[in-house]
C-alpha cells in the first residue's frame, strides 16, 4: 500500500484531506473547478506538484460532466477556468505552468480541423490525465539523479544523513516525491543512514506529513524543531540538506516553504551542501530572479492557534509568509528529472532541454 494524496479514476477525483492528517485519513470528492480551487486555497491539498495536478484534474472532471456543442465555447471555458484556478495560491508556479500549456493545447485543438468538439474534449482531458503519470516518472528520475549525485560527491566512504524541510513526498505530488523521492532512492540503494525532518511551523508539514510518510515507509528518521537546525548541524552528522521548491527562477533563486532560506544560510556556515529537488514544471524562466516572486501571506490564525486553541498572546500582530526565497549562491545544485544543475547553468540548459522534450 502507498500513500496517495490524489485518487483519480475514470473522471472521478478524490483527494486526501491533509488538514486532518495524521489523526484522520479521509478522502473528499472534487467534482468541479470550484471544489478544486477551495481544496487548494484551504490547503486540504498542498505541495506545488499536487496543487497543479488537483487544479488541472478538477477541470477535467468538470469538463467530463458537461456537454459542449461548440469548440470555441469549450476553448473559452477552459481558458476562463484555468485563469480562475491559478488565483488559488500565488507562489508555486506549477499550476500556472500547467495552465499555460493546457491553454496552448486548447488553442491547437480548436484549430485542428480533424478534431470535432467531442474529440477536442477527450484529447484535452487525456492530456491532463497523462500529467499524473509523468509526475511520478519525473519524481523517480529526480530521486535517481539526487541519490547518485550525493553518493558520488558528498557521501565519502559512509552512509548519508539528510536534513529536509516541509513535505515533498507522496502527499505533495502524484507519488514518490521530490526531495523525499531522493531520500527514498537513497534508502533503496542502502545508502541512507538517517533523515532529520523539521516541524515546519506554522502548518507543521514536517511534523504532521513528512514524519507520517517517514514512519509509514519505515525510514529511520528524527523530527526536530525548526529552531534546532544549527544545533543539529554542529552536533550530528548531516551529509546534505535536500528541500523541494515552489518556484525556481532563471538565475536559480528558489522559493520554498518559509524557513528554507535560514536552513541554507546555516548549511553554508557548516560547509554542508544544500540541494533543491524539483521537476522542470517548477522552473519559471520568465522571472529573472527571486525578487519578483509573489510570496503568499497566510492568515494569522494559522500561526496563533494550534488545533483550534489560541497559543499566542491576545492582541499581538502577526506576519505569516508561507514561503521565502533562497538565493542561488546558497544552492549547491538543483536535482531535476533531466540531471543535476548548478543554479548558474539553468539559463543555458533549461530552454535547450525544454525544446528537446
Ligand atoms: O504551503 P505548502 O505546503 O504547499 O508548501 C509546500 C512546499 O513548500 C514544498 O516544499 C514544495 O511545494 C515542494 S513539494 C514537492
Amino acid at each position: 500500500m502507498s500513500l496517495e494524496a490524489i485518487q483519480y479514476d475514470n473522471g472521478k477525483l478524490k483527494i486526501l484531506d491533509q488538514l486532518l492528517l495524521p489523526a484522520k485519513t479521509e478522502y473528499i470528492d472534487i467534482e468541479n473547478v470550484e471544489d478544486g480551487w477551495k481544496a487548494i486555497n484551504t490547503m486540504q491539498v498542498r505541495g506545488a506538484p499536487a496543487i497543479a495536478l488537483v487544479g488541472s484534474l478538477s477541470l477535467a472532471v468538470e469538463l467530463l460532466r458537461g456537454s459542449f456543442t461548440d469548440k470555441t465555447v469549450l476553448r473559452q471555458e477552459i481558458k476562463n477556468k484555468l485563469n480562475y484556478l491559478i488565483t488559488s495560491r500565488p507562489t508555486a508556479v506549477n499550476l500556472k505552468n500547467a495552465a499555460s500549456e493546457l491553454i496552448a493545447l486548447a488553442n491547437r485543438l480548436e484549430a485542428d480541423a480533424k478534431a470535432d468538439v467531442d474529440k477536442m474534449k477527450s484529447k484535452f482531458v487525456f492530456a491532463i490525465e497523462e500529467m499524473l503519470i509523468k509526475d511520478i516518472a519525473d519524481n523517480m528520475a529526480i530521486g535517481d539523479v539526487g541519490a547518485k549525485t550525493i553518493c558520488k560527491k558528498d557521501a565519502g566512504e559512509g552512509l548519508v544523513s539528510i536534513l529536509t524541510h516541509c513535505n515533498t513526498g507522496s502527499l505533495a505530488t502524484a507519488g514518490y516525491g521530490t526531495a523525499l523521492g531522493v531520500i527514498r532512492a537513497l534508502k533503496a540503494t542502502n545508502m541512507l543512514d538517517h533523515v532529520y525532518c523539521t516541524e515546519t511551523r506554522p502548518y507543521n508539514q514536517g511534523a504532521r506529513l513528512t514524519a507520517y510518510e517517514l514512519v509509514f515507509e519505515k525510514i529511520p528518521a528524527t523530527l526536530i524543531c525548526d529552531s534546532a537546525v544549527a544545533a543539529l548541524m554542529k552536533t550530528k552528522k548531516v551529509t546534505a540538506v535536500i528541500v523541494g521548491a515552489d518556484r525556481v527562477t532563471a538565475n536559480g533563486d528558489t522559493a520554498n516553504k518559509i524557513g528554507t532560506y535560514q536552513i541554507a544560510v546555516v548549511a553554508k556556515e557548516h560547509g554542508i551542501p544544500f540541494y533543491v529537488a524539483a521537476p522542470f514544471t517548477t522552473i519559471d524562466m520568465s522571472l529573472p530572479s527571486g525578487n519578483s516572486i509573489v510570496i503568499e501571506d497566510r492568515p494569522a490564525k494559522e500561526m496563533t492557534d494550534v488545533a483550534g486553541t489560541r497559543i499566542a498572546a491576545p492582541g499581538i500582530s502577526c506576519w505569516n509568509p508561507a514561503f521565502d526565497v533562497t538565493p542561488a549562491n546558497l544552492i549547491t545544485g538543483i536535482f531535476t528529472e533531466k540531471g543535476c544543475f548548478k543554479p548558474a547553468e539553468l539559463k543555458e540548459v533549461v530552454p535547450k532541454l525544454q525544446s528537446e522534450s
